[in-house]
């Protein structure tokens, strides 16, 4: 058996990642170690397998929860526990620097103490800042780090521990760097999760600006599934960018949704735009499909749609979200704009 650690295993992707291994292959066991913040949902992992996954409830900044729950001859870590959300980071950004900075060290120095053979750090494109609109320019593996939101400055901050940890210590690291993911059990803050719930609830859609942004989306198992390949066959020191070639407008994802669940585009409302906003995400990721022979297996329109009727067949993920703490969010970010 293979052991392997993910932080931040409750969360979306982390959770996808677990199905995904636990599912294709057999020689695997995980410890998914996972602090259970507003992201984190136990549901995400209704199904796995239990015999080969073991939860711990643990922050990743307390070195002694971390290196109780490491498990012995551990072959990696895959570090996906963050504060996730832009517009969080800019109400308030502790808990980005400390969960996303300060716990990927914790994790780095657990990983050297314990012999781990290899760091994977989940990273983001945002850390590569924005480009012009509608340009022929791509982020790359070579572009600068130039993030412009607090969240993207502690992901960038976490990179460079994870370079410092390589460099001087030669631990044996790799970092990903993926655009948007869609897909199921995304919490509703996000842009597509959120424009899926409201619609079904027949409420407003807050698009910011002039919902000309352009993000490049991808099918969140496409995402998992570079993420393993980059374990397996990724070089040490290495950076892989993450994409599906799949730029769209805010406004045609919006519009997308609506039409896919009959609703009117007179539910759409535009509203301030959001502070910093990153004009464009575009990956290329030609490195990740002749490196790590990866290539995306869901193509947007298929994988909208499958996403969209997840939401309609788990309202009950959605309402138990939407009962919690998440009113009081929703209310401060949307509340007097969406009146
Ligand atoms: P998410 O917000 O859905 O989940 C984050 C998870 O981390 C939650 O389960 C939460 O409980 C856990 N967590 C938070 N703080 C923790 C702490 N201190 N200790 C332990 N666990 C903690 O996030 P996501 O969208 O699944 O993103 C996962 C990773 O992928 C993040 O590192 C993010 O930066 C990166 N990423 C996300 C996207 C995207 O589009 N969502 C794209 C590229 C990269
Ligand atoms: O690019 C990867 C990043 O994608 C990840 O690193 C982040 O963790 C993830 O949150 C995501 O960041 P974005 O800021 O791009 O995602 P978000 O879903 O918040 O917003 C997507 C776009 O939609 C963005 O241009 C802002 C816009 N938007 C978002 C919300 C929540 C709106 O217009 N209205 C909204 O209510």
């Amino acid at each position: 058996m293979k052991r392997i650690f993910v932080t931040g295993g409750a969360g979306f992707i982390g959770s996808a990642f677990i199905h995904l291994i636990l599912r294709e292959t057999s020689d695997v066991e995980i410890v998914n170690f996972d602090a259970l913040t507003y992201a984190g949902n136990p549901e995400n992992l209704t199904g796995v397998d239990e015999t080969r996954h073991t939860f711990v409830k643990g922050d990743i900044c307390d070195k002694a929860a971390v290196l109780a729950a490491l498990p012995d001859d551990c072959e990696a870590i895959f570090n996906f526990a963050a504060e996730s959300h832009v517009d969080r980071s800019i109400s308030s950004a502790d808990e980005f620097v400390l969960t996303n900075v300060l716990g990927t060290q914790v994790l780095l120095d657990a990983a050297r103490a314990r012999n781990v053979r290899r760091f994977i750090q989940v990273s983001t494109d945002e850390v590569m800042g924005s480009l012009p609109d509608e340009s022929n320019l791509y982020f790359t593996e070579i572009s600068p780090l130039k993030p412009n939101s607090p969240y993207a400055a502690s992901k960038a901050a976490a990179e460079h521990f994870v370079r410092a940890a390589r460099e001087t210590f030669g631990l044996d690291t790799v970092i990903t760097r993926c655009g948007n993911n869609y897909g199921p059990r995304q919490f509703p803050e996000k842009l597509i999760p959120l424009m899926i719930s409201n619609a079904m609830n027949d409420e407003p859609l807050p698009v910011y600006g002039d919902g000309r942004n352009v993000r490049d989306w991808i099918y969140v198992e496409d995402h998992a599934r570079a993420i393993w390949l980059a374990f397996e066959r990724g070089k040490a020191g290495e950076i892989y960018n993450i994409g599906a070639r799949n730029e769209q407008y805010n406004i045609d994802v919006v519009k997308a949704i609506l039409d896919a669940l009959g609703k009117p585009h007179s539910l759409i409302k535009f509203v301030a735009d959001r502070l910093g906003h990153d004009r464009r995400y575009a990956i290329e990721a030609d490195k990740s499909e002749t490196e790590l022979g990866w290539k995306p297996l869901t193509n947007w329109e298929e994988g909208l749609q499958k996403t969209i009727e997840w939401y309609q067949e788990n309202q009950e993920w959605v309402a138990h979200i939407r009962n919690g703490a998440y009113r009081d969010y929703y209310q401060k970010m949307y509340g007097a704009s969406l009146k």
